[in-house]
């Protein structure tokens, strides 16, 4: 019997692919733009994620399947052997803490420029432009018009995650998430805005889907489907993103994800946009995914425990508060005050904003 109101939410054990984790509380991806510029993380890399390591599972920072995914300043890869060395020291110091990490695996598509590319245009399911601007390592500069990728190259790219996959699995990773979310390739071609494609990729919901699939089925074979999740944002309009039928769509991808057998989907349920009305309620695509559901965005945790409570979905992730509170766990188990995240160091280098954020002084007072 236990004392503590939240055992039957946020702290109950739970099984997330091979493991019988402690809690429900997983560390969402987060792009912090301190690896070198060879895509290898830090060595500051490896105090970060093995402070967060009491999370039932942490989710790395997006990670380029290949130099054409590169997208954004100082981002880690994993397509050298190099990368893969520099990970497995990240790996080896958060299963040193008994902790679970997961390699987020994405290519950036049209979400890029020319700079990272030796000057040739980034590439997409089509050649549409996002709006804005790339964040380059000379500063801001507007988005260019991409090249459409040929079905050949379509299928290299699902090459390309699979590659990374193994060489994930060889640094030691427990597993892949494939970043579907946030506008990026897999998205791209997920939603009509960004994919006018007429060949097998493009037209009909199902189609616009294979590069998902494909990738899911590529990487799944490399790693075992059960270590594989896969991250979809169905309300984000991040990077221009837009689609005529959302509902649709992913109900679509939840439905035939449901059948992959994978370690779990992570779903990001709120809209980029604040205050845009939601087509419809994310929370509803349990029905079509029967499977773990990772849920985030702008959970607390009375909220957090609530999901979890009520059984609507398995896990929480927390972004922000985790990347300012390496002890998130324990501080919500306690209830305890969070440490607020400085927005000013999310994307610069150096361990200022990265390694100071300080864990609970540690109590050991009888009942503390
Ligand atoms: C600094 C920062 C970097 C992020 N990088 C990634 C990323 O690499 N991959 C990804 O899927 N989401 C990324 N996100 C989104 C977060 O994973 C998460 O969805 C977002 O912070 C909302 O969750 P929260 O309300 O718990 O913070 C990032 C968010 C922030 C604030």
């Amino acid at each position: 019997m236990s004392a503590n109101p939240a055992a039957g939410g946020l702290f109950r054990p739970g099984i997330l692919s091979r493991f019988t984790v402690p809690h429900r509380i997983v560390m969402a991806p987060l792009t912090r733009n301190r690896a070198g510029a060879d895509g290898v993380p830090s060595v500051l890399a490896v105090d970060y994620y093995a402070q967060r390591a009491s999370a039932a599972l942490i989710v790395s920072e997006s990670t380029s399947v290949s130099a054409s995914g590169v997208g954004y300043p100082r981002t880690p890869a994993l397509f050298t052997d190099a990368q893969v060395e520099g990970w497995r020291v990240v790996t080896e110091a958060v299963h040193g803490r008994g902790g679970r990490i997961f390699a987020q695996l994405c290519h950036n598509g049209r979400v890029s420029h020319p700079s990272f590319h030796a000057g040739v245009l980034p590439v997409a399911p089509s050649a549409i432009a996002p709006p804005g601007q790339a964040m380059t390592t000379e500063g801001l500069q507007p988005f260019r018009v991409p090249r459409a990728l040929t079905a050949a190259e379509v299928e290299g790219t699902v090459e390309q995650f699979a590659a990374a996959a193994s060489r994930a699995m060889a640094a030691g990773f427990d597993g892949v998430e494939i970043h579907g979310a946030s506008g990026f390739l897999v998205d791209q071609f997920l939603r009509d805005g960004s994919n006018r494609r007429t060949d097998r990729y493009g037209g009909s919901i199902e189609k616009r889907a294979r590069f998902l699939l494909d990738v899911v089925e590529a990487v799944g074979e490399r790693c075992g489907f059960d270590r594989v999740g896969v991250r979809l944002s169905p309300l984000s309009h991040v990077n221009g993103m837009f689609d005529s039928t959302p509902w649709e769509t992913f109900a679509f991808a939840a439905a035939t994800l449901n059948t992959a057998g994978l370690a779990y989907l992570h779903l990001m349920r709120r809209n980029d946009a604040a205050g845009t009305p939601q087509h419809f309620r994310i929370e509803n695509l349990r029905r079509y995914y029967r499977g773990v559901l990772v849920m985030n965005g702008g959970y607390d945790r009375a909220s957090g425990d609530e999901a979890i409570r009520t059984g609507e979905v398995d896990f929480i992730s927390y972004g922000t508060a985790f990347l300012a509170n390496p002890d998130l766990p324990e501080r919500l188990r306690r209830g305890a005050p969070l440490n607020a995240p400085d927005k000013a160091t999310f994307y610069t280098g150096g361990a200022r904003g990265y390694l100071d954020y300080p864990a609970l002084a540690h109590d050991t007072s009888p009942g503390g």
